[in-house]
């Protein structure tokens, strides 16, 4: 979940690399340092605790300048957030640098048998040990690239990192394991490497995505790669489409806003040039899964993390509905250690907006090595899941800043529309009429969507009243269960408001107990097949003098009767209807974090990817 950046060439590195590190500020939030090399030949860093705006003060009141340079953006794992665990990290002699994303699990043997040769440590991170065991082999490998490669092969763990030396005045060196990618970004006499692609997508769009297992060795004139085994590899680069303006703010006060705004289009591209609505046909050719592979499945398992397995639980009632087959979801953080009984006739479909997330990435390594096919359901080409996947369907949301998850999602639940369509089609329990009926309910979404957004004043009126609340309760039924877990989960990581979400069935076994006048309990009350029920809820609530806000189709005058405050959104197809009610919950807890005073694209704690278990 860290980010970074680095640059050779001949403009100043130092504000390339700074505006690639605020790009992935998002990445890791508690330091960030960057090293260059500067006209004297010696290396000079500058880093600390903080957000990058403490960075850019040390940076201009100690300036440094060079046409080489690296820089990082921390997330501690190792250490806590302080200026001498902030990355870039030194040997003994301050002759290299050497930044990270990942863990190194054997970090403490090495970092003993180096304290035993005399190496002194200044930090409690397991990065600076890996600048020691490279400058070891320095002095005997001679050369930087072969001193990285002796380094990598020695520890275990997972790593993105990048390595300057002043040894090696002209190149970075850059190396892949496990969790966190690398590209490198192709220019015009000069090259960039990142952990992330919006970081250098202001200065090129050719990259060079490194595989497990890889260095490169990028200098102006361009790129080596190689395995740690010494093999030559050979890999074209590849254009990203993406516009750079797409990862700024774009005029919006929070990235939030900008993509809860761009969640029409976000929608629109997911199902863009894959569904036929004249004949009801779904064309997914990325997904791999051959004719026999299809026939075969007999179950389908979900894994994911937070919001992405929220969507997945939408999935879930998706597979079961549209294509017949058993489906459950399971947690990446529980499923790998689970031992579960999955085997070549289960298809397990693993959501990530990152396809970084750690978790989800071991949850589909134990599956397969069972032999399962794997269907991956991300945002981000190149990611870390599409490589693990047997096929891969992207989500095309464009980038994702805000912490807080909001078209990632809508666009996931798209996303597994589409495969229950495509599967209910190719297993023949859906005619091709069936499907062309349930296109056109999706190609209503990206409007009424946009229609929905335009309670946004409403709601911020809304969060007025309800901003100083301690608790709150987020209630639905089927399939708007999973929504009521999205809306309690984006309260409380952008407001710090408690908030639990429940199936409406369960508050009389518990949570009813907590309610009272200064109580609000969000009703999901759409017209759908759990409405009924939903309004014995309200009647509960209401009855021990909790604040009932409901979310109802428009017109509805019975649930209105009965609440304190009501919000109407347009009806759509009842099994799309969740992207619908999704949206005035993610606005909700959008306003009173604003009043609150919280920092809503980076809460506390948080990061947008989390690599490490
Ligand atoms: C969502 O708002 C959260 N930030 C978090 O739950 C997130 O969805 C989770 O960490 C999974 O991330 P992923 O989709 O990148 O795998």
């Amino acid at each position: 979940m860290c980010g970074i950046v680095g640059y050779v060439g001949e403009k100043n590195a130092v504000s390339i690399i700074v505006e690639g590190l605020k790009r992935l500020e998002y990445r890791g939030y508690d330091s960030a340092g960057v090293a260059v090399l500067g006209a004297d030949g010696a290396l000079e860093v500058r880093r600390a605790a903080g957000r990058m705006k403490v960075l850019e003060g040390i940076l201009r009141e100690r300036p440094v300048a060079g046409s080489l340079g690296i820089g990082h953006t921390r997330w501690a794992t190792h250490g806590r957030p302080s200026d001498e665990n902030a990355h870039p990290h030194t040997d003994c002699a301050g002759g290299l640098v050497v930044v990270h994303n990942g863990i190194l699990e054997n970090y403490l043997e090495i970092k003993e048998r180096l304290a035993a040769e005399g190496h002194v440590f200044k930090s409690e991170t397991d990065t600076e040990v890996l600048a020691h065991l490279i400058e070891h082999y320095l002095e005997s490998e001679g050369r930087l690239e072969r001193a990285v490669k002796r380094a990598l092969n020695e520890v275990r763990g997972s790593y993105a990192v990048g390595v300057m030396a002043a040894a090696a005045p002209d190149r970075l060196v850059a190396g892949k394991h496990g969790a966190g990618s690398v590209v490198i970004g192709l220019g015009k006499g000069e090259m960039f490497i990142a952990s992330d692609i919006p970081a250098i997508l202001g200065h090129t769009r050719d990259v060079v995505i490194l595989e497990d297992g890889e260095v490169a060795v990028v200098t102006a004139a361009g790129v080596e790669l190689s395995t740690l085994a010494d093999e030559p590899v050979q890999r074209e680069p590849v254009r990203i489409l993406w516009d750079p303006i797409m990862a700024e703010k774009g005029g919006y006060r929070h990235f939030m806003l900008k993509e809860m705004y761009e969640q029409p289009r976000a929608v629109a591209d997911t199902f863009r040039g894959r569904v036929a609505p004249e004949t009801g046909n779904i064309l997914l050719p990325d997904i791999d899964l051959d004719p026999s592979t299809v026939k075969a499945i007999q179950r389908v398992v979900f894994v994911a993390c937070g919001t992405a397995s929220y969507a997945s639980l939408l999935g879930r009632s998706m597979i079961e509905r549209l294509a017949g087959l058993p489906a459950e979801v399971d947690l990446g953080s529980e499923f790998r250690y689970r031992d579960a009984i999955v085997g070549p006739e289960t298809l397990v479909i693993a959501v990530s907006q990152s396809g970084e997330t750690a978790d989800t990435l071991g949850a589909v390594k134990a599956a397969r090595l069972k032999g399962a096919p794997i269907l991956a359901i991300t945002n981000v080409v190149g990611s870390a899941l599409s490589r693990e996947a047997t096929g891969t369907l992207y989500m095309h949301a464009g980038p994702e800043i805000g912490v807080a998850s909001t078209k990632a999602f809508s666009t996931m639940v798209v996303a597994c529309y589409l495969v229950g369509l495509w599967l209910g089609r190719q297993r023949g329990v859906l005619t091709a009429e069936d499907v062309r009926k349930r296109i056109q309910d999706l190609v209503e979404i990206p409007r009424l969507i946009e229609q929905t957004l335009e309670l946004d004043t409403k709601i911020a009126a809304l969060a007025r009243h309800l901003s100083s609340a301690h608790d709150f309760l987020y209630l639905g039924r089927g399939l708007q269960y999973p929504i009521a877990l999205e809306g309690a989960l984006k309260l409380k990581e952008l407001s710090y408001i408690h908030a639990e979400g429940y199936a409406g069935g369960e508050m009389k076994h518990g949570p009813i107990a907590l309610i009272d006048e200064n109580f609000p309990v969000v009703a999901l009350a759409p017209r759908d097949s759990g409405y009924e029920r939903m309004l014995s809820n309200i009647e509960e609530v209401r009855a021990r003098e909790g604040q009932v806000i409901a979310v109802v189709q428009t017109g509805d005058k019975l649930v209105a009767s009965k609440a304190q405050h009501v919000i109407e959104v347009p009806a759509a197809a009842e099994m799309l209807m969740p992207l619908i009610t999704v949206i005035p919950l993610q606005l909700l807890a959008y306003h009173i974090a604003v009043r609150r005073g919280c920092d809503v694209d980076q809460p506390r704690n948080l990061a947008k990817s989390v690599t490490v278990e």
